[in-house]
């Protein structure tokens, strides 16, 4: 039986699981796919479980998606360019890092109809998954990226990764065809204080959990088209699936429920 993990910490909330398993069912996979705690100080043990193929495949969330980077023997394209890893897999002897956060967050746009295409986008937050949005970004060729967070050397840093990218100050507000809340304000109920006086942009939270947040609820009182993170979370997801198991599985209604 072929044995996956999701690993973080904490972990409890996580949904890979119910995706992954229907998927397995459909496809007649024997395996099993499970959520795992696990502390900074375990990863490269367990790292060494895929090399000796006592696991298939390893999904990695916060806080370890940089820490496993030492214990790969290569990385994806898209891993040197984020310094992201969120799935780990084992080929030719080789124990191997890939994001498919990137592909997943393009893919989800593309599922929702959300051209990026010559865009400004304006993202607030400088978090984990900002360098996979970004790089994401830049592959479809939006236009400009505009960058902010309340701590400004955090974007400072990723500039260092994305020169093209814009920074300015937290709490100033440009002409954006795109804005992208990147950061953890809402998971909680709680609400951005910036107040943005537009219509007719998009609006995308990468929280899907509440599905609408108050920076959600808001653009779409003003009349913006408003869209989370559900997506993104089933694609990367998707993508790790194939990965793993050399077939795409689909995404349907039964699949897109999973996600309230
Ligand atoms: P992760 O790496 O898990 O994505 P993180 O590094 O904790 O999460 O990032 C959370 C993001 O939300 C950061 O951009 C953070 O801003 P700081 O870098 O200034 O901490 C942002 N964030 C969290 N609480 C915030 C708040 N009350 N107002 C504005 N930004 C906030």
């Amino acid at each position: 039986m072929k044995k996956f993990f999701v690993v973080g910490n904490p972990i409890n909330h996580s949904l890979s699981p119910e995706l992954h398993n229907l998927w397995m069912k459909r496809h007649d996979i024997d395996g099993i796919y499970k959520k795992i705690k696990l502390e900074e100080n375990d990863l490269k043990s367990f790292i060494q479980d895929l090399r000796h193929e006592k696991i298939h495949g390893i999904n990695v969330t916060v806080p370890f998606k940089n820490k496993v980077i030492e214990y790969l023997d290569k990385k994806s394209l898209e891993v040197e360019k984020t310094g992201s890893v969120n799935t780990i897999y084992k080929s030719n002897q080789k124990i191997i890092g890939h994001n498919t956060d990137v592909a997943g967050f393009e893919l989800g746009l593309r599922h929702s109809k959300i051209n990026v295409f010559e865009k400004s986008v304006f993202i607030l937050g400088a978090g984990g998954v900002v360098p996979s949005i970004i790089y994401s970004l830049l592959n479809m060729g939006c236009k400009k990226i505009i960058l902010t967070n309340r701590t400004i050397e955090k974007t400072e840093q990723i500039k260092k990764k994305f020169e093209e990218i814009e920074i300015i100050k937290w709490g100033e507000i440009p002409d954006f065809d795109i804005i992208i809340n990147a950061t953890s304000v809402g998971l909680k109920g709680d609400s951005l204080k910036l107040n943005f006086d537009v219509k007719d942009k998009i609006f995308y939270d990468v929280i899907y959990n509440p599905k609408e947040t108050d920076f959600l609820k808001n653009a779409k009182n003003k009349g913006n088209k408003i869209e989370n993170g559900k997506l993104m979370f089933i694609y990367q997801a998707n993508q790790s699936f194939s990965i793993w198991n050399n077939v795409i599985p689909k995404i349907d209604e039964e699949v897109l429920n999973i996600i309230p």
